[in-house]
Parts: structure tokens; C-alpha cells; sequence
């Protein structure tokens, strides 16, 4: 596919989002897929105030920026695309932002987005590409992007002013625009199976409640995709959701991370908003909560249970509007049995449980979440669309995938960057999913009761001998297809007494 297909689409879906909160999210994963960066930023810049102000910034706060600092709003006020690549050398760049999130900025890639008047509407700024700077192709398709961008941004901005001038808005037109961004966070949802579809029918049912939810299930199975779920289908939909991973959390910040800090409590301190008070009025994602202290979950009991937040150095307890979304992997019934989790604080936070299934459960949505992740990697990366050999998808299906939806993606990310041809057949596959899939394909009789070494070199040996039979004893490919030496190919069939 080349660069023009490859924007052909995003171009396209971005020119048929009205409304601006959804079209700047949307910008920003679009950017994101385009150029393969960490961390994307859309901002709209306001002129008379020399402000840059963006809806979704790392925590999907909006925050405003003086647009004299930094890169962003150097290429808004230079009108020019900047290209950084190497942050701390830059004399533009600002670094404060980086010592307050404690996030390293290394390049950065800054267009604006120009109407055609030749005003400037806004600024992309995409920050650490995956591999290496940013390249002269990226900056192409950033600035054809950004150029479409602008004239959307204009067209929201036209008919959110009509809107205004109109008076109230019909509430049709509110809940269907509603309804339209939540069927959108749905989609992303993807399997047919009756453990998936009763998790959208959920998150359906509770679209009029603000009740809070308790998601448990192993790493990788969608959770924080589900909490999205819930989140873009209430009425909180256009209030922040804010994510908060709770393993990430040392004890001694929890207060001032969660509950903010008043100006003045030491000299030199601002005022600094905590993660309760920045979610007001939308929805805090509390993840991996069972890896909480019991001390940290004392102290966020008394905000879930009464809703207010004591300021660090505050005076008095601030009300705060929130819905909570809980995930974590661990088993909390057992984790409440083994005194490592509040009884109290679980009763809180599991008004309404999902259970996310393993994707083991649910073989039979790996086909069509395997061809939802290699649509969207081939279009991350910009490949020409692939596909799987029907052996191939076999394969996938009959393997085990401890690491769940997740594991899967990143399998299929890998074939999308390796694989040259158009079709994904059997022999790309990780070695790992094929072992796995001779053992239970074959039927093989358990293994109970043999010892590890007798078990490996068992699967040692059909490994070997597939690949030998496959490339009819040219040892130099069977060793390279096992990621051996031809050496080490040779001294295993001596050990294993495999011969032709
Ligand atoms: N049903 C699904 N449909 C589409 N994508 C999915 C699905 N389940 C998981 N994924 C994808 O798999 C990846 C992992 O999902 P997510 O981060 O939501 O998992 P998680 O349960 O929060 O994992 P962890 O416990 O490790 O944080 C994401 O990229 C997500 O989009
Ligand atoms: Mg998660």
C-alpha cells in the first residue's frame, strides 16, 4: 500500500466526524496508528489567548498550554512543521512537563494544521516513534493528515457555534450523537461468542446508570477495552475517563496522587489537582486494584464510600461526581479470604461484576479477532492487507494463548512486521503455537507423571524431525527454521539418536 492509500481511509473517517470532542480523539488515534508513536497530542489554538488547549492529553483531561512554550506551540506560532530528534537537546523544548509525568520525551514530530485561509486551527504533535526519529516520509503524511484535519476541526467548530446560536440543542440530536460515539467503543469490542456478546448486552443495559463496576479476568482479556465500554455508552460520555494504574502506585504518593494537593502545604508547592477531582463529573478507571496495599485501600474507601476528597493541606472535603470502573487479575473472593483485601472495599467497588473470558474459553472468536488485529496492524504499518491460510488460522485456534486477546495481537504484529507475502501460512508462526498445537492436535497422552527432561526432549525431537521432513534433511534450513546453528542441530540428532 502506499502512503496515499494508506491515509485514504483515516482522511476519510476523519471528514465524517461533526463533532469536535470525538473528532479530537479520533485525530489522535488516527495519528497514532499512521506514524507508529507513543503518545500523540491534538491541539486547538486559540490566537487572542496564544493558548494551546487539548481534549486528550495522557490522563484525556483538557488542559491549556501557553503556546510560547515548547514545540507545539512553536509550530503553531512559526506556522511550520518542527522535527526533533533529540527532545533534551532542543532548545524549544520544555521540559517540565516531562519532570512533572515523569515520561521521557526523546523525538518529537510537530505539524499545524492550516484551514485553507491559512490560519492556524490547531497543532499534531506525535511523540516517540516506536523505532528511530521521525522521517522525512513520516512528516509527509503528518502534514497531508493535518491539512484534512483543519478543515474538520473548522466544520466542528462552525456547527458547534450554530448549535450554540440555535439555542438548546433537540435532545434527539444529543442522545443520537450519544448513542454513535458508544456503538463506536462497542465495535472495538470484537467476538461472537455468548461470554463476549453477554458483555456488550451488559455495558448496553447500564448505558442510563452511572453504577460502578467490577471487572476481573488474566492479563490480556480486554479489560481496560470493556471500561472504555462502559464509559463511552453513559451519560458520562463526554466527561473525562481517567485511568489510574493502582500497581503503579507507591503508598507514600497515594494520597497526593489521588486527592491533589493544596497551594502552600510546604513552600514552592502548587496547587495540584488529584485523579478524583481531574475525573469529575466522568469516570475513574481504577486498574489492577488488587495489587493495592491494605493501607492504600483504606484510604480510598472513604472517597468511594462518601464521595468527597481531602485535599493534601485542604481544609475541607471537596465533593466529587465520579463513577468508578475496578479491573484487576487477581482472584479477590480468595484475596479477601487471605486477609490481603478489604471485604468492605470489595462490597464498594462490585456493585455490577464482569468477567472477562480467557481467550482459550473462547476459541471460537479467535478467527475473527486474529483478521481484527491483522486489519488493523497492516494498517498501522502500513502493509498491504494479508491474510491467513486457512492452516494457518488452524493453527492460532488450537493454540493455548496464556497471554490472552493480548499475546494474540502481539503474535499478529510480529507476522505483519515479518512476513513479506501476502498470505500467513504455517511455517511463520511462532514455533511456541505450533509445539502446542502438535501436543493437544496429536492427542498425545498426558504427561503426568514423566519428568520435564523426558517431556522436552520429546518435543525436541518432533520439532526436529517435522523440520527435517519439511525440508527433506537439508539440515542448514531445518536449523535456521529452529532458530539452531547447523552445529546444534547436528549435536542434538546425536543426543536424541534421531537419524534419516
Ligand atoms: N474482545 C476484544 N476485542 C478486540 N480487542 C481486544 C479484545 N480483548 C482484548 N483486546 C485487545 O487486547 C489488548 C489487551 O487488552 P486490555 O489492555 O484491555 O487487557 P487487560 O485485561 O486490561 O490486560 P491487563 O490485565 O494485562 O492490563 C488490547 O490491545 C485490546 O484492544
Ligand atoms: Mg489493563
Amino acid at each position: 500500500m502506499n502512503d496515499r492509500q494508506a491515509l485514504f481511509e483515516p482522511i476519510r473517517r476523519v471528514n465524517s466526524e461533526r463533532e469536535l470532542a470525538p473528532l479530537m480523539n479520533l485525530l489522535t488515534c488516527e495519528i497514532k496508528a499512521l506514524l507508529g508513536a507513543d503518545l500523540v497530542s491534538v491541539f486547538l489554538f486559540d490566537q487572542e489567548k496564544c493558548e494551546l488547549c487539548s481534549f486528550i492529553s495522557l490522563d484525556n483531561q483538557k488542559i491549556c498550554l501557553d503556546a510560547r512554550l515548547g514545540i507545539a506551540g512553536a509550530a503553531a506560532l512559526r506556522q511550520e512543521t518542527i522535527n526533533v530528534t533529540d527532545a533534551y537537546e532542543h532548545p524549544l523544548f520544555y521540559k517540565e512537563v516531562d519532570s512533572r509525568t515523569g515520561y521521557r520525551t526523546k523525538t518529537i514530530l510537530a505539524v499545524p494544521m492550516k484551514s485553507l485561509r491559512g490560519d492556524v486551527v490547531g497543532v499534531c504533535e506525535a511523540i516517540n516513534k516506536q523505532a528511530g526519529p521521525f522521517t522525512r516520509e513520516d512528516v509527509e503524511i503528518l502534514e497531508t493528515f493535518a491539512a484534512h484535519a483543519a478543515n474538520a476541526i473548522e466544520t466542528s467548530l462552525l456547527i458547534d457555534t450554530l448549535k450554540k446560536a440555535r439555542g438548546r440543542n433537540e435532545p434527539k440530536d444529543e442522545l443520537q450523537r450519544r448513542i454513535e460515539i458508544g456503538q463506536s467503543y462497542l465495535r472495538n469490542i470484537v467476538g461472537m461468542s455468548p461470554q463476549i456478546q453477554a458483555i456488550v448486552r451488559l455495558i448496553d443495559q447500564l448505558r442510563e446508570s452511572s453504577v460502578d463496576v467490577l471487572i476481573q479476568g488474566e492479563s490480556g482479556t480486554g479489560k481496560e477495552l470493556i471500561a472504555q465500554g462502559l464509559h463511552y455508552n453513559s451519560p458520562r460520555y463526554n466527561q473525562p475517563f481517567l485511568a489510574l494504574n493502582c500497581a503503579a502506585l507507591p503508598d507514600n504518593l497515594i494520597e497526593t496522587e489521588l486527592y491533589g494537593i493544596e497551594k502552600g502545604v510546604a513552600t514552592g508547592v502548587d496547587k495540584r489537582l488529584g485523579k478524583f477531582e481531574a475525573a469529575n463529573g466522568g469516570t475513574l478507571f481504577l486498574d489492577e486494584i488488587g495489587d493495592l496495599s491494605l493501607s492504600a485501600q483504606a484510604k480510598i474507601l472513604r472517597a468511594l464510600q462518601e464521595r468527597v476528597v481531602d485535599r493534601v493541606g485542604g481544609h475541607k472535603p471537596i465533593p466529587v461526581d465520579i463513577r468508578i470502573v475496578a479491573a484487576t487479575n487477581k482472584n479477590l473472593e480468595q484475596a479477601i479470604k487471605d486477609r490481603v483485601f478489604r471485604d468492605d472495599l470489595y462490597y464498594r467497588i462490585s456493585v455490577v461484576r464482569i468477567q472477562t473470558p480467557a481467550l482459550r474459553d473462547i476459541a471460537q472468536d479467535i478467527p475473527v479477532l486474529a483478521n481484527h488485529f491483522l486489519a488493523k496492524h497492516c494498517a498501522v504499518m502500513k502493509v498491504e492487507t494479508k491474510q491467513f491460510a486457512p492452516a494457518a488460522m488452524n493453527i492460532l485456534q488450537n493454540y493455548s494463548w496464556p497471554g490472552n486477546a493480548r499475546q494474540l495481537e502481539n503474535e499478529v504484529k510480529r507476522l505483519v512486521a515479518s512476513v513479506r507475502g501476502k498470505t500467513i501460512s504455517e511455517e511463520h508462526l511462532d514455533l511456541t503455537a505450533k509445539v502446542t498445537q502438535t501436543i493437544t492436535q496429536e492427542n498425545t497422552p498426558s504427561y503426568e507423571g514423566k519428568t520435564i527432561d523426558a517431556v522436552v526432549n520429546d518435543i525436541e525431537r518432533r520439532m526436529i524431525q517435522n523440520a527435517l521432513n519439511k525440508y527433506h534433511w537439508n539440515k542448514q534450513r531445518a536449523a535456521q527454521e529452529l532458530g539452531l546453528s547447523r552445529q546444534g542441530l547436528v549435536k542434538k540428532l546425536k543426543r536424541l539418536a534421531i537419524t534419516r
